[in-house]
C-alpha cells in the first residue's frame, strides 16, 4: 500500500497541481469558487455512501465516516465563505456558477465510482455485497488521492497565508484510508491486488481530466 501511495503523491506533483494551485490562490473570489468546488466533492461523497451502504452493514466507523464527510463539506463551505470576504456571494450553492469546474469535480466522482462498479462485474458478488465493495473500493482509490493532494494544497495556502488549513480533514482522510484498506484485504481477499491497482489507475485518469477542466476554467 505504502508503494501505491507514493505513486499517487508522485503523480499528484507530476500533474502540476501546485503550480495551478498558486494561480488559483492568488484570486480570493477563484480561490473561493475552487473551495466551493472541493465542498461539493466532499458532499457528492458522502452522498454516494449514503446511497451505497446496506442497512446490514453500517456500522459505528461507518456513521462516523459519513458524518465527517458532510463536515468536510461544511467545513470548506465555510471557509470558502471567510476567502471570500466573509460573503457567500457568488458562492452560495453547488451551481456550476458558483464553482470553479464543479461538474468535472462531481464527474471525477461518478467516474471513478462507475470504473470501480466495472471492476467488480464479473467478480459475480450480488447485492448488497456489490454496493458495499464498489463503495470500499471507490473510497480507497479516493482517499489515496486525497492523501495526496490535501498535502499539496495545505502548502499552496500556507505560501499564500490563507486564513484556514485543510490539516484536520487530512488527519480525518488518512483514518479512512486505513479503514478501507482493511476492509478491502476482507472483501478481496484473492486477487485483490490486481483490482486495487486498477482501481488507482482509473482514478488518476479521473483525476488528470478533473485537474485539466480546472486549467481549462481559467483560460
Ligand atoms: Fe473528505
Ligand atoms: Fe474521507
Amino acid at each position: 500500500m505504502e508503494t501505491l501511495l507514493q505513486e499517487a503523491r508522485r503523480q499528484t506533483s507530476d500533474a502540476g497541481v501546485g503550480a495551478l494551485l498558486d494561480r488559483i490562490l492568488a484570486e480570493p473570489r477563484l480561490h473561493a469558487r475552487l473551495i466551493n468546488s472541493l465542498s461539493r466533492m466532499e458532499y457528492v461523497g458522502a452522498r454516494k455512501m449514503v446511497k451505497a451502504r446496506h442497512i446490514d452493514s453500517l456500522d459505528n466507523a461507518g456513521m462516523q465516516h459519513l458524518l465527517e464527510e458532510v463536515g468536510h463539506a461544511l467545513r470548506l463551505k465555510r471557509a470558502a465563505i471567510k476567502v471570500n470576504g466573509g460573503s457567500d456571494e457568488g458562492i452560495e450553492t453547488y451551481a456550476t456558477e458558483h464553482t470553479l469546474a464543479g461538474d468535472a469535480g462531481e464527474g471525477y466522482l461518478q467516474g471513478v465510482d462507475r470504473g470501480c462498479e466495472g471492476l467488480l462485474t464479473g467478480l459475480g458478488l450480488s447485492e448488497p455485497k456489490r454496493s458495499e465493495v464498489n463503495y470500499v473500493l471507490s473510497s480507497l482509490a479516493i482517499e489515496v488521492r486525497a492523501e495526496a493532494f490535501y498535502p499539496v494544497y495545505e502548502e499552496a495556502l500556507q505560501r499564500a497565508g490563507a486564513p484556514f488549513s485543510v490539516r484536520s480533514i487530512l488527519s480525518d482522510e488518512l483514518r479512512h484510508l486505513e479503514e478501507m484498506t482493511t476492509a478491502i484485504a476482507e472483501h478481496l481477499p484473492e486477487g485483490g491486488e490486481a483490482i486495487i491497482e486498477a482501481a488507482l489507475k482509473l482514478e488518476d485518469q479521473c483525476f488528470r481530466r478533473w485537474i485539466s477542466a480546472l486549467r481549462d476554467s481559467l483560460d
